[in-house]
């Protein structure tokens, strides 16, 4: 923006907080917004194609249905056939006076977790608070229960009370998992969603804060194979799987089972997902474009930020570039948090390049002096 409207716009919003505490977004800096907020959230790895996010402005939508109408509506286009576009829908801001309906699950797409009468668990474990919540709420599980039920999408309405809405099996565009060379594996009725969408997370924008923006993007294989069906908290399968792929899970010696078993999956899981042409990468390919993605932002002047442990793979990790690098959170603003108690009470301003200016300064400064200094003792010696 030129420095005219740029003034102006600014007294504009001063004013506006002035009076009401709060003021509304253009769309072009909504827009601007959550992309940068992609841009800053340091634990995202598939950064480098921020520009591209494809931002839903629904901010007059606040009722509990029609969010997550629009948010299904929206889904359609972000599946794009299974070419996969990375996209947001942000609904009503919070403000003094109302904060609109949230989403308390923490995907919309979640599967049931079951305690089971051996103390065990079917399904997913890190959900099994919110299949508690759906089952007071109203809603039945399946009659016989299974490990991939699809739970209803929970929200909270203006009021805090919570609202539970079943959605179609088929929105979910399921993809089974099989190995290429390996029938056995198929077997076991393994399976996952199409698209994440993270429903949970408030996205930050110039001091709004909108508490309601589900996004999306697509797969990382070993999300699925390395974490959610292998994590001892999650689907706790890694035993299972080796013994679908052939391999001896003996206790004497390394377990090395354990690495092959992972990569099989991983394998396995990228193989499901193009075959039924849904887009996912691997780990070697999204750390190439992490490293991509951080030269570009290093060569705008900016210091992207990073959190180690989310960017680098489970899988393979010193075999990806981003092991080697230090990696630091700025919690620069704009951004997404879960909890201003916990994530958000961090955030703030990227005041790195001021620290740049700083330095530079001094360094002018040093400069300066010593060239002062010089041409003084030139004029002496001129002079002697
Ligand atoms: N890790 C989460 C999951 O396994 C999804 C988080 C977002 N992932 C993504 N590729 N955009 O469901």
């Amino acid at each position: 923006m030129a420095d005219e409207p740029l003034r102006l716009r600014i007294a504009e919003i001063c004013d506006a907080l002035r009076r009401t505490n709060h003021y509304v977004h253009t769309p072009e800096e909504l827009s601007f917004g959550a992309r940068i907020a992609w841009r800053n959230h340091a634990r995202c790895v598939g950064r480098l194609t921020w520009k591209s996010l494809r931002v839903h402005d629904h901010r007059h939508i606040a009722a509990p249905a029609a969010v997550l109408e629009q948010t299904m509506a929206d889904l359609k286009a972000a599946f794009n056939g299974g070419q996969i576009r990375s996209s947001i829908s942000i609904f009503a801001p919070a403000t003094d006076k109302s904060l609109p309906s949230t989403f308390e699950s923490s995907q919309i797409f979640r599967y049931a977790g079951y305690a089971t009468a051996d103390e065990g668990v079917m399904g997913d474990r890190a959900n099994i608070e919110l299949t508690h919540t759906a089952r007071q709420l109203g809603w039945q599980p399946p009659e016989t229960p299974g490990p991939f039920d699809l739970l209803p999408v929970i929200l909270r309405d203006q009021n805090g009370g919570r609202h539970a809405f079943a959605i179609p099996p088929s929105t979910a565009r399921e993809v089974l998992i099989e190995h290429p060379t390996r029938p056995d594996l198929a077997a076991l009725g393994l399976r996952w969603y199409a698209v994440p969408i993270v429903s949970n997370m408030a996205l930050t924008i110039g001091g709004i804060d909108y508490p309601c923006a589900p996004f999306n993007g697509y797969y990382l294989a070993t999300e699925i194979a390395s974490r959610n069906l292998v994590d001892a908290k999650r689907y706790d399968l890694l035993e299972p799987i080796a013994h679908a792929l052939g391999l001896v899970t003996d206790a004497h010696g390394p377990a090395f089972w354990k690495d092959e078993a992972l990569t099989e999956l991983n394998r396995a899981v990228l193989h499901s997902f193009e075959k039924a042409g849904v887009r996912i990468m691997d780990h070697h390919e999204v750390s190439a474009q992490y490293m991509n993605f951080m030269q570009l932002e290093q060569r705008a002047g900016r210091t992207a930020s990073g959190e180690w442990s989310w960017i680098v793979p489970p899988q393979a990790s010193a075999g990806c570039p981003t092991f080697h690098l230090p990696m630091t959170n700025l919690h620069a603003v704009p951004n997404f948090y879960h909890s201003r108690y916990i994530d958000g009470g961090t955030l703030r301003l990227d005041r790195t390049h001021m620290r740049d200016g700083k330095w530079r300064s001094r360094y002018e400064r040093l400069k300066r002096r010593w060239r002062d200094w010089r041409r003084r003792r030139d004029r002496i010696w001129q002079r002697s």
